[in-house]
């Protein structure tokens, strides 16, 4: 039976009104309209939107140009997406924009992780930061605005949770619906609860992430809905974005490294891209080494690299507990090889007990982020004894989600329940801090105030 779902407009994108195209990454088929599953007619792979004119652009004119806008308050100019647009696909109209003011978020200093790691320049650009709590939000300005501009009525999903919770939000700002599939008891109810907040239609399924991504590729070949997964290129383009602000908040000295974690793998290739175009303008004279650091239970891209070379995928059966890069078949993986080349950056595992303690120290500076984030500290740490990683040179984490994303796992970590056996070989004891029930007294609260002061050491 054909679905009955209706679009104001079902058909294929209308051509770019900015100049940009759409290239396949692997045979370079150059079009100037996307077919709904965002794939190379000739050849099947990925595509990448790029434009002639980004290259011709001048460095120390965007610059200011980006730098006045931070005074403006045009709701474009408030984004920190849309400040950088000299750099992205634009619609045919400013009208068609769908913002949350995304963007815009800090970069924080770490200097207890600092001393943990003995970098002496570490720093931690915080995407959870972002309107609903993860990195997510750069990527869906900028798809859901060219969603809206050809008219859609239905955008849709698979997620791990932050991608369904922005999606939902971005839908909800733009006049459109959203169709969200999600592996059913396998997502972090903080995140779908933000999803049926913002009104999705919320599908859990009885499968893990990549099954409902292959299920998402089937419906959007039969239903006018458009996708809003990271295969979507004009989603990359926003997450570019991060990139932009982050060397900007350097004062346009480029650090030596930077770490993210890596999932579906959309975000390294965003970060990777907008590198490679920010040293093609000039806007920085060298690339950071960009390295991917995975949880060992999906591990897909360390094989792929490690066991083919990076040559054919090796698919994994996915299994962690930071559940946002729970994912075993990496749609994005032949762009993230491309970026780890083009940069010589590496890519990393970590176990569970690793990503823990790094959660937790994290948590400590004051910033806190959510499991899926804390891989960078825990893969930086083997890349400094690995010696890839000079403490002399400067890092920089991306952390991509907020720490209220996952509270279950707090939780679990806290209370001692988030492993069956206590691990030996990381010490987590100062790191945990248990709530205590108490007598409602004053001299009950007295005492264990003094016990915790005994306890631990004054911080500096
Ligand atoms: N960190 C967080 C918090 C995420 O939510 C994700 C992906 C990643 C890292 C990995 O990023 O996929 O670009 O390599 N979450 C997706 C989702 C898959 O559905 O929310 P990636």
């Amino acid at each position: 039976m054909k679905p009955s779902v209706t679009g104001r407009n079902s058909s294929l994108f209308t051509p770019p009104p900015t100049g940009f195209v759409l290239r396949c990454i692997e045979c370079g088929v150059i079009s100037h309209a996307a077919s709904r599953d965002f794939r190379c007619s000739e050849c099947g792979n990925l595509l990448e939107i790029s434009d002639p004119a980004w290259s011709g652009l001048d460095q120390e004119t965007l610059k200011a140009e980006w730098r006045e806008r931070k005074l403006s308050s045009a709701a474009h100019d408030l984004s920190g997406v849309w400040r950088f647009r000299e750099l992205l696909p634009r619609p045919s109209s400013q009208d068609h924009v769908v913002t949350l003011q995304e963007g815009n978020t800090p970069l924080f200093e770490l200097p207890q992780c600092s001393r943990i790691t003995g970098v002496k320049q570490l720093y931690a650009k915080h995407q959870g930061l972002n309107p609903t709590g993860s990195f997510k939000d750069t990527g869906m300005t900028v798809a859901a605005t060219f969603a809206r501009q050809a008219g859609y009525r239905w955008v849709a999903c698979a997620s791990t949770g932050n991608t369904s919770a922005s999606m939902a939000a971005y839908a909800a700002r733009g006049g459109m619906r959203s169709l969200v599939l999600v592996p059913e008891g396998k997502i972090s109810w903080s995140k779908l609860s933000q999803a049926l907040d913002y009104g999705a239609l919320t599908c859990q399924l009885r499968t893990d992430f990549d099954g409902c991504l292959r299920l998402l590729q089937e419906l959007v070949r039969s239903a006018p809905v458009y996708q809003l997964n990271s295969i979507n290129p004009f989603r990359i383009e926003g997450q570019k974005t991060l990139a932009f602000e982050l060397i900007e908040q350097l004062d346009w000295h480029a650090p030596d490294h930077i770490i993210l974690p890596g999932g579906n793998l959309g975000n390294s290739s965003a970060i990777g891209k907008a590198l490679l175009e920010m040293r093609e303008i000039g806007l920085i004279s060298r690339a950071p080494k960009l390295s991917i650091i995975q949880a060992e239970g999906a591990n897909a891209l360390v094989r792929t690299v490690r066991e083919a070379g990076g040559k054919k995928l090796i698919s994994v059966q996915a299994e962690t507990r930071a559940t946002a890069i729970r994912i075993g078949s990496p749609a994005s993986w032949k762009k993230a090889i491309n970026m780890l080349n083009a940069t010589q950056g590496v890519v990393e595992q970590v176990s569970e007990v690793e990503i823990a303690q790094a959660k937790a120290e994290i948590g400590a500076e004051g910033i806190g982020c959510e499991p899926a984030s804390a891989v960078t500290l825990a893969g930086l740490k083997k890349l400094v004894r690995q010696e890839f990683v000079s403490p002399d040179e400067s890092v920089v984490l991306v952390l991509t989600g907020n720490l209220l994303k996952d509270p279950d796992y707090i939780l679990d970590f806290h209370q001692g329940e988030l492993f069956q056996e206590e691990p030996q070989d990381v010490k987590l004891d100062g790191l945990r801090h248990q709530p205590v029930v108490l007598d409602a007294s004053l001299n009950a609260v007295l005492k264990t105030l003094e016990q915790a002061d005994m306890s631990e050491p004054m911080k500096q």
